[in-house]
């Protein structure tokens, strides 16, 4: 079985694109949900859906959710934190906004230039009395040093929540990286590795975590809807959500496996270049899901962006700006290595039907803008 392939000639080529199984399968999936008319509520669906996402990454749990930031939140929430949270300046928006919606305070680490993770040699001095929290991002899939990491928490007593949006499949200690820290927050939005158009989802190895979690999500309801015994809200998937997930995670390794070598192909294909480098995996296993280069000096990336634009290629500058610089942030803490490689970083487009041909002609496209 192949997954949804139809290539069209000529049209813009995005940073990325939604792999989807062919939709007689989500349609196939869904049915009994539409003759049930149960079309959310934690579902048959959902109840699937978290059964074979677990199996497949080898996880104990995993708590389905409607989008990565609400998994964010309700990480937050499930460890009752109040406080300062040590989060890296090198991330997406929704690390920081899940932070400040849950009452905490951001505080910003700056990032290493080569693994573009937290610089965990810097965390410990941002540490106060008012620090209840880490949440490390695995940027780009790329896990983060997760022993370090545990090792600061263990000796200050702080939580650890991951912000796992992009690293689904990625591995440390060959196992999921997603079973490491107290709870990790993952995505299924439809750029991921695995979507569920939108959704995200809890993972953690602590059973009354699991558990806590789940009543979040539904309002903050006991076991028998008779009491509200948590400060819950609406975090639920719908079972259209799930369908999709349970008809897409069929083609889950194949992704996988895809993403792993067109990412070689472009590596092979700029290696040697003066003026790029690439982000470097140190810990674990990477998920391949992005493709980013990093760029001597802004003016080059903003050249070879004009360039690809003129032939309908769309690559994306991400994460950019540096969060730590947005207007939204009141009190600036300078990351200087956060912000300079926002100036200079550009993902190439990666996805499952990009073809091999175009990603010869990106990379040539680039090396002849330098
Ligand atoms: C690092 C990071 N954290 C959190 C999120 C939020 O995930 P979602 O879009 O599913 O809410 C994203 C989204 O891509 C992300 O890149």
């Amino acid at each position: 079985m192949k997954l949804r392939k139809k290539q069209i000639d000529n049209v813009p080529v995005y940073v990325t694109q939604p792999s989807l199984a062919p939709f007689s399968d989500f349609i196939e999936k869904l049915r009994p949900s539409w003759e049930s008319g149960i079309l959310t509520h934690n579902g048959p669906l959902v109840q699937k859906f978290e059964k074979e996402i677990a199996k497949k990454l080898k996880v104990n749990n995993y708590v389905a959710v409607s989008n990565g930031t609400i998994a964010l939140q309700m990480a937050i929430k499930a460890l009752d934190l109040n406080g300062e949270i040590i989060v890296p300046a090198f991330t997406w928006i929704a690390s920081i906004s899940a932070i400040k919606w849950e009452g905490c305070k951001p505080v910003f680490c700056d990032i290493d230039k080569n693994t573009l993770n937290i610089d965990e040699n810097l965390i410990e001095e941002l540490i106060t009395e008012k620090t209840v929290a880490i949440m490390p991002v695995h940027v780009f899939g790329n896990p983060c040093n997760a022993i370090a990491i545990e090792r600061i928490a263990e000796k200050h007593n702080l939580k650890v929540i991951y912000d796992a949006a992009h690293a689904m499949g990625s591995k440390f200690d060959n196992k999921s990286i997603l079973e490491f820290g107290d709870i990790s927050a993952t995505s299924t939005h439809a750029t991921k590795l695995l979507n569920t158009a939108e959704g995200g989802g809890c993972i953690t190895t602590n059973k009354e975590l699991d558990s806590k979690l789940k009543r979040i999500r539904f309002f903050g309801h006991s076991e028998d809807k008779r009491d509200i015994v948590e400060d819950g809200f609406n975090g639920k998937m719908t079972e259209v959500h799930a369908a999709i997930g349970l008809s897409n995670i069929n083609y889950y390794d194949q992704v996988l496996e895809d993403r792993k070598y067109k990412y070689e192909l472009y590596q092979t294909e700029l290696s040697n270049v003066k003026d790029i480098v690439f982000q470097r995996k140190i810990f674990g296993t990477s998920n391949f899901s992005y493709f980013p280069i990093i760029l001597s000096s802004e003016s080059l990336l903003l050249k070879i962006v004009k360039t690809l634009n003129a032939k309908g290629i769309f690559p994306r500058r991400y994460f950019y700006p540096s969060v730590n610089t947005f207007s939204i942030i009141k009190e600036k803490e300078a990351c200087p290595v956060s912000e300079d490689i926002s100036n200079r970083i550009l993902c190439l487009p990666l996805y499952f039907l990009l073809e091999k041909k175009t990603i010869l002609k990106i990379s040539k496209l680039i090396i002849s803008s330098i």
